[in-house]
């Protein structure tokens, strides 16, 4: 993954921080839990989630869904060490491992998991590689199962688009005012970067169409951040 060293300049507290310039953070990693609570009534399942990062997005899915378990994947070494400490209350429920998205998922076997959610991870990859990550969230999935992500997803009017870009560079503005222009220009960047590879919400529910996914619906959005669930 060429953009690992950049995604290494938004770990712990500046990842914190970075919620200062998403206001609807934690609301969009409830509607991602949310999707399962709603899907499964609090069974016993077995989820899978990719780019756990120190585990805001796993926190979320083993709050909500008490008796649910995680694999829970990240290819970062520092991350999964602190997603260790941070989610060991959950203990026995979550299992954290540092290993690559598409070989972790791959290594699963066909038919097994009930859930397969992600947040703010698949719209940092190459197109192939997330065509790759979605073709094996689908292998995974029990017939019935369900496919959640929340992340940053273009819409498909470009005016819209420019409107939402526009409106992030925005709240980037907070850094200034707690002295940090530091990660205003970070920030700034990356999103331009992320820009250039934008994950189009249209073409990325097409490409889940034909692998097979149905009822692929957008259940929430705030800007440019979406969530999208699908069923196998
Ligand atoms: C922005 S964080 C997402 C954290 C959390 N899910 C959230 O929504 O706030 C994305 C994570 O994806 C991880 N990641 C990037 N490429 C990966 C890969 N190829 N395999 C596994 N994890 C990867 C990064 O290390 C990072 O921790």
């Amino acid at each position: 993954m060429n953009r690992k060293h950049e995604q290494d300049r938004f770990a712990g507290e500046e990842y914190e921080l970075f919620k200062l310039a998403c206001p609807h953070y934690d609301e969009f990693q409830t509607m991602i839990a949310q999707q399962i609570t709603e899907r499964f009534q609090n069974k016993n399942i077995k989820i899978v989630e990719i780019g756990c990062a120190e585990g805001y997005t796993t926190r979320k899915i083993l709050e909500m869904n008490p008796k649910s378990t995680v694999y829970a994947i990240d290819n970062d070494k520092a991350r999964t060490a602190l997603a260790r400490q941070m989610l060991r209350r959950y203990h026995g429920r979550v299992h954290v491992e540092q290993i690559d998205a598409l070989e972790g998922i791959k290594a699963l076997t066909s038919g097994s998991i009930d859930a397969f959610a992600t947040g703010f991870t698949i719209h940092n990859f190459p197109e192939t590689y997330r065509r790759q990550i979605l073709s094996e969230s689908y292998r995974i999935l029990t017939p019935g199962g369900i496919f959640v992500n929340g992340d940053k997803y273009a819409r498909a009017d470009s005016a819209e688009h420019q409107a939402d870009l526009e409106w992030q560079m925005e709240q980037f503005n907070i850094f200034e005012q707690i002295n940090r222009p530091d990660l205003k220009e970070l920030w700034t960047a990356h999103n331009l970067e992320d820009d250039n590879i934008a994950m189009k919400e249209d073409e990325s529910k097409e490409t889940m169409r034909i692998i097979g996914f149905k009822n692929i619906r957008t259940v929430y959005r705030n800007h440019m951040e979406a969530v999208i669930t699908a069923e196998k």
